[in-house]
Protein backbone atom coordinates (compact mmCIF):
# COMPACT_ATOMS: atom_id res chain seq x y z
CA UNK A 1 0.00 0.00 0.00
CA UNK A 2 2.98 2.71 0.24
CA UNK A 3 4.02 1.95 -2.56
CA UNK A 4 0.63 2.75 -3.94
CA UNK A 5 0.69 5.87 -1.99
CA UNK A 6 4.03 7.58 -2.55
CA UNK A 7 3.75 6.09 -6.32
CA UNK A 8 5.79 6.26 -9.52
CA UNK A 9 7.97 8.43 -10.93
CA UNK A 10 9.54 9.58 -7.22
CA UNK A 11 7.27 11.62 -5.76
CA UNK A 12 9.76 14.18 -5.45
CA UNK A 13 9.79 14.84 -9.79
CA UNK A 14 6.35 14.83 -9.98
CA UNK A 15 5.43 18.12 -7.31
CA UNK A 16 2.17 19.76 -7.48
CA UNK A 17 2.73 23.20 -5.63
CA UNK A 18 4.65 25.86 -4.89
CA UNK A 19 6.63 24.48 -1.76
CA UNK A 20 7.36 21.56 -4.00
CA UNK A 21 8.36 22.06 -7.24
CA UNK A 22 11.66 23.54 -6.22
CA UNK A 23 12.57 20.22 -4.72
CA UNK A 24 12.63 18.95 -8.12
CA UNK A 25 14.98 21.95 -9.52
CA UNK A 26 16.86 21.12 -7.41
CA UNK A 27 16.97 17.20 -7.81
CA UNK A 28 17.55 17.62 -11.57
CA UNK A 29 20.62 20.34 -10.75
CA UNK A 30 22.22 18.17 -8.67
CA UNK A 31 21.67 15.03 -10.99
CA UNK A 32 23.18 16.98 -14.25
CA UNK A 33 26.02 19.02 -12.45
CA UNK A 34 27.11 15.20 -10.92
CA UNK A 35 26.26 13.81 -13.99
CA UNK A 36 28.67 16.50 -15.53
CA UNK A 37 31.40 16.16 -13.34
CA UNK A 38 31.62 12.35 -13.70
CA UNK A 39 31.79 13.27 -17.21
CA UNK A 40 34.86 15.38 -16.22
CA UNK A 41 36.54 12.62 -14.24
CA UNK A 42 36.03 9.63 -16.41
CA UNK A 43 37.42 11.95 -19.38
CA UNK A 44 40.40 12.98 -17.54
CA UNK A 45 41.00 9.67 -16.34
CA UNK A 46 40.96 8.03 -19.88
CA UNK A 47 43.43 11.39 -20.83
CA UNK A 48 46.04 10.54 -18.32
CA UNK A 49 45.88 7.21 -18.28
CA UNK A 50 46.03 6.33 -22.46
CA UNK A 51 46.28 10.03 -23.91
CA UNK A 52 48.78 11.50 -25.66
CA UNK A 53 52.26 12.50 -23.74
CA UNK A 54 51.18 16.50 -23.76
CA UNK A 55 47.95 15.89 -22.07
CA UNK A 56 49.27 13.12 -19.56
CA UNK A 57 52.03 15.48 -18.53
CA UNK A 58 49.74 18.54 -18.30
CA UNK A 59 47.06 16.57 -16.39
CA UNK A 60 50.09 15.79 -14.23
CA UNK A 61 51.01 19.02 -13.10
CA UNK A 62 50.46 21.12 -10.60
CA UNK A 63 48.42 23.53 -12.63
CA UNK A 64 45.65 21.26 -13.40
CA UNK A 65 45.56 19.68 -10.33
CA UNK A 66 45.03 23.57 -8.52
CA UNK A 67 42.65 24.34 -11.37
CA UNK A 68 40.55 21.00 -11.62
CA UNK A 69 41.11 19.81 -8.16
CA UNK A 70 40.69 22.90 -6.04
CA UNK A 71 39.62 25.81 -7.60
CA UNK A 72 36.44 23.79 -9.87
CA UNK A 73 35.03 21.86 -6.91
CA UNK A 74 35.80 25.13 -4.94
CA UNK A 75 33.32 27.58 -7.36
CA UNK A 76 31.15 24.61 -7.99
CA UNK A 77 30.43 23.82 -4.48
CA UNK A 78 30.06 27.16 -3.26
CA UNK A 79 28.00 28.06 -6.28
CA UNK A 80 25.05 25.33 -5.46
CA UNK A 81 25.22 26.17 -1.49
CA UNK A 82 24.23 29.27 -2.44
CA UNK A 83 21.74 28.77 -4.83
CA UNK A 84 19.93 25.78 -2.49
CA UNK A 85 19.99 28.18 0.90
CA UNK A 86 18.56 30.52 -1.25
CA UNK A 87 15.74 28.33 -2.74
CA UNK A 88 15.72 26.90 0.59
CA UNK A 89 14.81 30.29 2.28
CA UNK A 90 11.68 30.78 -0.46
CA UNK A 91 10.71 27.40 1.11
CA UNK A 92 10.60 28.10 4.52
CA UNK A 93 8.43 31.21 3.80
CA UNK A 94 5.85 31.04 6.21
CA UNK A 95 2.17 31.44 5.49
CA UNK A 96 0.72 34.27 5.13
CA UNK A 97 -1.93 35.34 8.07
CA UNK A 98 -5.22 33.99 7.33
CA UNK A 99 -3.86 30.87 6.58
CA UNK A 100 -5.83 27.63 7.20
CA UNK A 101 -3.97 26.69 10.67
CA UNK A 102 -3.66 22.63 11.15
CA UNK A 103 -1.84 21.10 13.79
CA UNK A 104 -0.04 17.61 13.04
CA UNK A 105 1.48 15.79 16.26
CA UNK A 106 2.89 12.57 15.21
CA UNK A 107 2.47 9.97 17.31
CA UNK A 108 4.56 6.11 17.48
CA UNK A 109 3.22 5.36 14.64
CA UNK A 110 0.46 7.44 12.83
CA UNK A 111 -0.14 11.02 12.03
CA UNK A 112 -2.69 12.61 14.45
CA UNK A 113 -4.80 15.89 12.30
CA UNK A 114 -5.95 18.63 14.66
CA UNK A 115 -7.73 21.69 12.36
CA UNK A 116 -7.89 24.79 14.42
CA UNK A 117 -9.37 28.26 14.02
CA UNK A 118 -7.51 31.74 13.32
CA UNK A 119 -7.11 31.53 17.12
CA UNK A 120 -5.63 28.08 17.53
CA UNK A 121 -8.96 26.75 18.76
CA UNK A 122 -9.12 23.14 18.32
CA UNK A 123 -12.53 22.70 15.41
CA UNK A 124 -12.07 19.23 14.60
CA UNK A 125 -9.43 15.92 15.04
CA UNK A 126 -8.62 13.62 12.48
CA UNK A 127 -5.81 10.76 11.80
CA UNK A 128 -3.69 9.97 8.95
CA UNK A 129 -5.50 11.96 6.75
CA UNK A 130 -5.66 15.63 5.79
CA UNK A 131 -7.60 17.66 3.66
CA UNK A 132 -6.69 21.05 2.24
CA UNK A 133 -8.46 23.24 -0.11
CA UNK A 134 -6.72 23.83 -3.58
CA UNK A 135 -4.78 26.95 -4.54
CA UNK A 136 -4.16 27.83 -0.86
CA UNK A 137 -1.13 27.65 1.11
CA UNK A 138 -2.03 25.51 4.47
CA UNK A 139 0.27 26.51 7.56
CA UNK A 140 1.51 23.01 9.46
CA UNK A 141 1.96 23.01 12.95
CA UNK A 142 4.32 19.81 13.39
CA UNK A 143 4.65 18.70 16.86
CA UNK A 144 5.29 15.01 18.53
CA UNK A 145 3.85 12.95 21.11
CA UNK A 146 6.52 10.59 21.68
CA UNK A 147 10.43 10.23 19.46
CA UNK A 148 11.14 12.26 16.61
CA UNK A 149 9.23 11.43 13.39
CA UNK A 150 9.21 13.84 9.89
CA UNK A 151 6.31 15.16 8.08
CA UNK A 152 6.81 14.21 4.28
CA UNK A 153 4.32 14.75 1.47
CA UNK A 154 6.58 14.96 -1.15
CA UNK A 155 4.27 16.19 -3.70
CA UNK A 156 3.32 19.38 -1.32
CA UNK A 157 6.88 19.99 0.41
CA UNK A 158 9.61 19.36 1.75
CA UNK A 159 10.12 17.26 4.40
CA UNK A 160 10.19 18.54 8.62
CA UNK A 161 11.09 16.76 11.80
CA UNK A 162 8.19 16.55 14.54
CA UNK A 163 10.40 17.39 17.55
CA UNK A 164 8.79 16.29 21.08
CA UNK A 165 8.43 19.67 22.96
CA UNK A 166 8.72 22.07 20.06
CA UNK A 167 6.54 23.40 17.10
CA UNK A 168 8.24 23.09 13.81
CA UNK A 169 6.49 24.68 10.64
CA UNK A 170 5.87 24.11 7.05
CA UNK A 171 3.85 25.34 4.39
CA UNK A 172 1.86 22.98 2.51
CA UNK A 173 -0.24 23.65 -0.76
CA UNK A 174 -1.90 21.86 -3.81
CA UNK A 175 -2.62 23.46 -7.13
CA UNK A 176 -4.59 20.67 -7.88
CA UNK A 177 -7.13 18.49 -6.30
CA UNK A 178 -6.09 14.94 -5.67
CA UNK A 179 -4.70 12.57 -2.90
CA UNK A 180 -1.25 12.81 -2.25
CA UNK A 181 0.88 10.34 -0.39
CA UNK A 182 3.05 11.31 2.74
CA UNK A 183 5.01 8.93 5.00
CA UNK A 184 6.93 9.52 8.06
CA UNK A 185 10.84 10.02 7.11
CA UNK A 186 12.71 9.97 10.52
CA UNK A 187 13.27 6.86 12.05
CA UNK A 188 11.08 6.19 15.03
CA UNK A 189 11.12 2.59 15.98
CA UNK A 190 9.93 -0.89 15.01
CA UNK A 191 6.69 -0.06 13.08
CA UNK A 192 8.46 3.05 11.45
CA UNK A 193 7.91 1.89 8.10
CA UNK A 194 4.28 1.19 8.54
CA UNK A 195 3.48 5.66 9.40
CA UNK A 196 2.40 6.94 6.76
CA UNK A 197 -0.92 9.13 5.59
CA UNK A 198 -2.32 10.65 2.65
CA UNK A 199 -3.57 14.42 2.13
CA UNK A 200 -6.92 14.80 0.51
CA UNK A 201 -6.85 18.16 -1.91
CA UNK A 202 -10.63 19.96 -2.97
CA UNK A 203 -11.80 22.63 -4.35
CA UNK A 204 -12.68 25.02 -1.94
CA UNK A 205 -16.47 24.93 -1.70
CA UNK A 206 -16.39 20.88 -1.28
CA UNK A 207 -13.31 21.51 1.42
CA UNK A 208 -15.40 23.82 2.84
CA UNK A 209 -18.82 22.19 2.82
CA UNK A 210 -16.57 18.75 4.75
CA UNK A 211 -14.96 20.42 7.24
CA UNK A 212 -18.61 22.34 8.38
CA UNK A 213 -20.12 18.53 8.11
CA UNK A 214 -17.05 17.33 10.35
CA UNK A 215 -17.61 20.33 13.44
CA UNK A 216 -21.22 20.22 13.26
CA UNK A 217 -21.90 19.91 17.21
CA UNK A 218 -23.00 16.37 18.56
CA UNK A 219 -24.32 15.24 15.69
CA UNK A 220 -24.61 11.55 17.03
CA UNK A 221 -25.60 12.78 20.23
CA UNK A 222 -28.09 9.76 20.56
CA UNK A 223 -25.27 6.83 18.99
CA UNK A 224 -27.51 3.90 20.80
CA UNK A 225 -27.51 0.63 19.00
CA UNK A 226 -25.57 -2.69 20.10
CA UNK A 227 -22.39 -1.83 18.25
CA UNK A 228 -21.35 1.35 20.44
CA UNK A 229 -22.68 -0.88 23.45
CA UNK A 230 -20.05 -3.28 22.27
CA UNK A 231 -17.89 -0.79 21.92
CA UNK A 232 -17.23 0.40 25.20
CA UNK A 233 -18.27 -2.75 26.56
CA UNK A 234 -14.45 -3.74 25.08
CA UNK A 235 -13.06 -0.60 26.26
CA UNK A 236 -12.44 0.74 22.98
CA UNK A 237 -13.90 4.04 24.21
CA UNK A 238 -10.83 4.77 26.69
CA UNK A 239 -8.54 5.27 23.90
CA UNK A 240 -10.81 6.58 21.38
CA UNK A 241 -12.67 9.51 20.96
CA UNK A 242 -16.24 9.33 18.87
CA UNK A 243 -17.66 13.34 18.78
CA UNK A 244 -20.99 13.45 19.90
CA UNK A 245 -20.70 10.23 22.19
CA UNK A 246 -19.63 9.28 25.55
CA UNK A 247 -16.25 7.65 23.42
CA UNK A 248 -13.64 10.60 24.90
CA UNK A 249 -10.12 8.39 24.74
CA UNK A 250 -7.38 10.44 23.52
CA UNK A 251 -4.52 8.39 23.18
CA UNK A 252 -5.64 6.27 20.18
CA UNK A 253 -7.08 8.20 16.64
CA UNK A 254 -10.45 10.18 16.91
CA UNK A 255 -13.01 7.65 15.25
CA UNK A 256 -15.40 9.90 14.40
CA UNK A 257 -15.21 9.61 10.71
CA UNK A 258 -13.66 6.82 10.43
CA UNK A 259 -15.53 4.73 7.44
CA UNK A 260 -14.80 7.63 5.26
CA UNK A 261 -10.85 7.04 5.88
CA UNK A 262 -9.07 6.24 2.56
CA UNK A 263 -6.90 3.94 4.46
CA UNK A 264 -6.45 2.15 7.88
CA UNK A 265 -3.19 1.53 10.10
CA UNK A 266 -1.90 4.85 9.10
CA UNK A 267 -1.75 4.77 4.85
CA UNK A 268 -0.89 0.54 5.09
CA UNK A 269 -3.53 -1.00 3.97
CA UNK A 270 -6.95 0.45 2.10
CA UNK A 271 -10.47 0.81 4.87
CA UNK A 272 -12.51 -2.08 4.13
CA UNK A 273 -14.96 -4.46 5.82
CA UNK A 274 -11.92 -7.10 5.83
CA UNK A 275 -9.05 -5.17 7.36
CA UNK A 276 -10.82 -3.18 9.79
CA UNK A 277 -12.04 -7.20 11.00
CA UNK A 278 -8.24 -7.66 10.89
CA UNK A 279 -7.45 -4.64 12.29
CA UNK A 280 -9.58 -4.37 15.48
CA UNK A 281 -9.10 -8.97 15.80
CA UNK A 282 -5.10 -8.59 15.32
CA UNK A 283 -3.80 -5.21 14.69
CA UNK A 284 -0.25 -6.34 16.10
CA UNK A 285 0.39 -8.65 13.79
CA UNK A 286 -0.06 -6.27 11.04
CA UNK A 287 1.59 -3.63 12.76
CA UNK A 288 3.72 -5.11 15.71
CA UNK A 289 4.12 -2.73 18.81
CA UNK A 290 1.44 -0.27 17.95
CA UNK A 291 -0.07 0.66 21.03
CA UNK A 292 -3.62 -1.11 20.02
CA UNK A 293 -3.77 -3.86 21.52
CA UNK A 294 -5.06 -7.22 19.71
CA UNK A 295 -8.61 -7.67 20.30
CA UNK A 296 -8.33 -11.52 19.73
CA UNK A 297 -10.40 -12.34 22.90
CA UNK A 298 -13.71 -11.06 21.62
CA UNK A 299 -16.35 -13.18 20.49
CA UNK A 300 -17.11 -13.32 16.48
CA UNK A 301 -20.78 -11.61 17.49
CA UNK A 302 -18.95 -8.87 19.69
CA UNK A 303 -16.15 -8.56 16.57
CA UNK A 304 -18.79 -8.00 14.20
CA UNK A 305 -21.01 -5.28 16.10
CA UNK A 306 -18.14 -2.89 17.05
CA UNK A 307 -16.77 -3.69 13.44
CA UNK A 308 -20.40 -2.81 12.12
CA UNK A 309 -20.58 0.00 14.48
CA UNK A 310 -17.67 1.53 12.83
CA UNK A 311 -18.49 1.35 9.59
CA UNK A 312 -21.08 3.61 10.35
CA UNK A 313 -19.05 6.72 11.33
CA UNK A 314 -19.45 8.61 7.98
CU1 LIG B 1 7.44 8.23 12.75
CU2 LIG B 1 9.20 7.27 11.58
Amino acid sequence: MMEALLGWPPAVLDPMGPYSSPVRTVAWALFGMGALITALVVAALALAWKGPPRWRARLGGEKAIMLLGVALPTVVLTGLLVWGLTLTARLDRPAADGAMRVRVIGEMWWFRVQYLDGDGRLLAEDANELRIPVGRPVALELESADVIHSFWVPQLSGKKDMVPGRTNRLTIQADRPGQFGGVCAEYCGRSHALMGMVVIAQHQPSFERWLAARIAPARRSAPGGEGFTQFVAAGCAACHAIDGTSAKGRAGPNLTNVATRRTLGAGIMPNNRGTLTGWVGDSQSIKPGNRMPSYDRLEPAQLKAITAYLETLK
